[in-house]
């Protein structure tokens, strides 16, 4: 497999796109020529706002595999393949590990992990039968290299997206699908806001999906966990 990828042409599928991170890679990856899917639990905010012909919005869940299923199945039906999936959904709470009752660490866990186990498996079905270079890129946290207090939960799932990258990683590397781990730090987005009021953001949205093209495209690299670290690409500049 080459080391750089072209994305002019390809089709994106981007989870949790219509706002934040996901949106602004969906952005980049239109501005450099791609085709993007955006797969995000509501989408209606986008009526209008992007180029009909190379962009299909489809509302749905991530950890409802019928309906990841149909909309990855209505993107290659509409743009020819699937190339790129970035695993980009994701929830957060914020609260002190002891006082965390079950039912929000199954939220959390269930759309960062499940929801991208989910939609990993359905999307690497398509792309092992297709030709060409394809690329899984899951957007976890820098909480997920060293946890974070207070998102104790958040941040194990985001540990658990660069292990389980690296272990998908091996057991398809003869295969034509690579795979990387972009990890943000603080950006200025809808979640963060929420989760840290008053607190100032490292990033904007539209700097990490500048990272995200770079690693998309091989001009940014991984370390050796496969890792894009958004604060530390920042720090070393
Ligand atoms: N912002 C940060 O500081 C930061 C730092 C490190 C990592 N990250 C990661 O970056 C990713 C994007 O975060 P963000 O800050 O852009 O968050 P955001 O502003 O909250 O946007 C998240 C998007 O994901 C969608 N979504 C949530 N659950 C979903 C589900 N089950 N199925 C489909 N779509 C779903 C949301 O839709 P609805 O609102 O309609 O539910 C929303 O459009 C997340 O994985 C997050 O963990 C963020």
């Amino acid at each position: 497999m080459g080391e750089n990828m072209e994305i002019s042409g390809k089709t994106a599928f981007i989870t949790g796109g219509a706002r934040g991170i996901g949106f602004a890679v969906a952005k980049k990856f239109l501005e450099a020529g791609a085709k993007v899917t955006i797969f995000s639990k509501t989408t209606s905010n986008l009526e209008g706002e992007l180029d009909k012909d190379k962009t299909l919005i489809i509302e749905g869940d991530v950890t409802n595999r019928e309906s990841v299923r149909e909309a990855i199945a209505e993107t290659v039906q509409k743009f020819g393949s699937l190339d790129i999936l970035v695993n980009n959904a994701g929830v957060a709470k914020r609260e002190w590990f002891m006082e965390t009752d079950e039912k929000d660490w199954d939220f959390v866990i269930d759309v960062n992990l499940k929801g991208a186990f989910i939609v990993a498996q359905e999307a690497i079905k398509i792309m092992r039968e297709e030709k060409g270079e394809k690329l899984v890129l899951n957007i976890a946290s820098g909480a997920g290299i060293r946890g974070v207090d207070e998102i104790a939960v958040y941040s194990a799932t985001k540990a658990g997206m660069i292990v389980w990258a690296q272990a998908l990683g091996d057991e398809l590397k003869d295969t034509n699908i690579k795979f990387i781990t972009v990890a943000p730090g603080a950006t200025d987005t809808k979640m963060f806001r929420d989760l840290f009021p008053g607190e100032k953001p490292y990033n904007t949205s539209e700097e990490v999906a500048g990272v995200v093209l770079g690693a998309a495209t091989g001009e940014i690299k991984p370390d050796e966990r496969l890792v894009v670290d958004v604060f530390r690409h920042f720090q070393n500049r």
